[in-house]
């Protein structure tokens, strides 16, 4: 091995087509997913964009726009006009996502929906209280209902985020021919305030760490994506992003299946605030942030900056 003076790693970075030819990891449009919310009316969200909230109709202008961008894949969160204990708001048959998915049929873009039942609670758990615990086993068949009927709306792919065990599973087992996007390591984490605000699912008491996991962990996400696998999934995921690089790195190393980050509410709303104050380059710290969370593994990223990736790229 040479080194100094033969060796100068600067004469690569010299000019910015050097630095092309050497570049190792690349953004593609073709890897990224965009979140929409959708409620009963549309409500901007001047200072974080990607958390606006759209209507049935809006959202079909919004998927056009996307489309005409070059985005490819969305991912579907709902806000229902009411809640209940038991969230049925997520399975009915005309329920927000369902509606959306109807209205967004023959957009071309991938549609992915975001299982879960916290936006639909009344007290804003990811699944059925009792005795103030969110049970197991019977939330299995909400969300399975759930997963069934955004199929039968036209979704290409579900996304178990929920953290239940068993959840993978009990839903392959209704749909052998659905792709599913496990949220296979979804941490506990304070990195979701935004989005919490945005689909008003912040819990009404307590907290998610009896089913999210401890930020602490790493071989526990290797055991929950081996669970995952076991019980079906197609995609690995683990969120937040940046935080958790090294999670991201350590399952990629692990296992073959693709694997997908979640760039979470947080995440976009620190860069987000920090160019308002004039901190840091907006522009910059999205690229950047997005190139380190392919860098450490991932294969696809749902990002709120997906719309502006596709205008800067
Ligand atoms: C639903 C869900 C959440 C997020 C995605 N799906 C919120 C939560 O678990 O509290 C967070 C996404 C984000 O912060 O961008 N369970």
């Amino acid at each position: 091995m040479s080194a100094f003076p033969l060796t100068r790693l600067r004469r690569l970075r010299r000019t910015d087509a050097l630095r092309g030819l050497v570049r190792e990891t690349r953004l593609d449009l073709d890897d990224f997913v965009m979140p929409l919310f959708v409620g009963p009316e549309a409500m901007a969200n001047t200072e974080l964009p990607g958390l606006g909230r759209h209507s049935v109709d809006s959202v079909v202008a919004e998927a056009d726009q996307l489309t005409s961008l070059g985005v490819r894949a969305v991912i579907l969160f709902g806000i229902p006009e009411e809640k209940d204990d038991e969230g049925s708001g997520a399975y009915e048959d005309d329920g927000i996502v369902q509606r959306a998915l109807r209205a967004l049929d023959g957009s071309g873009l991938v549609l992915l929906t975001d299982v879960c039942l916290c936006e639909y609670t009344s007290h804003g758990h990811c699944g059925v209280i009792r005795d103030r615990e969110v049970v197991n086993d019977e939330t299995l068949e909400l969300i399975v209902r759930t997963a069934v009927s955004h199929v039968e709306a036209g979704a290409d792919a579900v996304c178990p985020s929920g953290m239940m065990d068993g959840h993978v599973g009990a839903i392959r087992e209704e749909l052998p021919d659905t792709p599913i996007v496990a949220y296979s390591a979804k941490y506990a984490s304070s990195f979701y305030g935004p989005f919490r605000d945005a689909a008003e699912s912040a819990p009404a008491f307590g907290d998610r760490r009896g089913y999210q996991m401890d930020p602490a962990n790493v071989r526990e996400a290797l055991r929950e994506c081996e669970q995952d696998i076991a019980e079906g999934a197609d995609v690995l995921m683990v969120k937040p992003a940046l935080p958790y690089l090294d999670v991201i790195r350590a399952v990629r190393e692990r296992f073959d299946l693709p694997l997908a980050a979640y760039n979470v509410s947080g995440e976009y709303a620190m860069v987000k605030a920090a160019a308002a104050q004039g901190f840091m380059d907006e522009r910059q710290g999205a690229i950047e942030s997005l190139t380190a969370i392919k860098r450490a593994g991932a294969d696809l990223v749902i990002s709120y900056w997906t719309k502006e990736l596709a205008s800067w790229l």
